[in-house]
């Protein structure tokens, strides 16, 4: 297990556990983080699992595929050079402590 940050458009921090070997959305929506919705169950479909990394977090995770980037033109939020697909974004050791920024809305 690793702690990983969830901190919202408002700046409230949530530390959860996650597991390694884990992804995003499903590490956020089994602890109740409402931002993250997760719509297709992980399969890089829908888009509501749209969460920006941190700078250290985006370093170390594993990088973007094509079908991730094409999808993340149908976030609701604005997409940066840290967005990602929470489904897409597998939790490791090395990600202790860091921080996942959420979007306002997934709608
Ligand atoms: S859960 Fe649907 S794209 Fe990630």
């Amino acid at each position: 297990m690793v702690k990983l940050i969830f901190e919202n458009a408002q700046g409230s921090r949530q530390i959860v556990d996650a597991r390694v070997g884990d992804n995003i959305m499903f590490t956020a929506v089994s602890n109740g983080i409402a931002e993250v919705v997760g719509e297709c169950g992980g399969a890089a479909m829908c888009a509501t699992c749209h969460v920006y990394l941190s700078p250290e977090l985006a370093e170390i995770a594993d990088p973007k595929q094509e079908i991730e980037t094409e999808m993340l033109d149908c976030a609701a939020a604005e997409v940066t050079d840290f967005s990602r697909l929470g489904c897409q974004v597998q939790i490791t050791a090395e990600m202790e402590g860091m921080v996942v920024h959420l979007p306002e809305s997934q709608v």
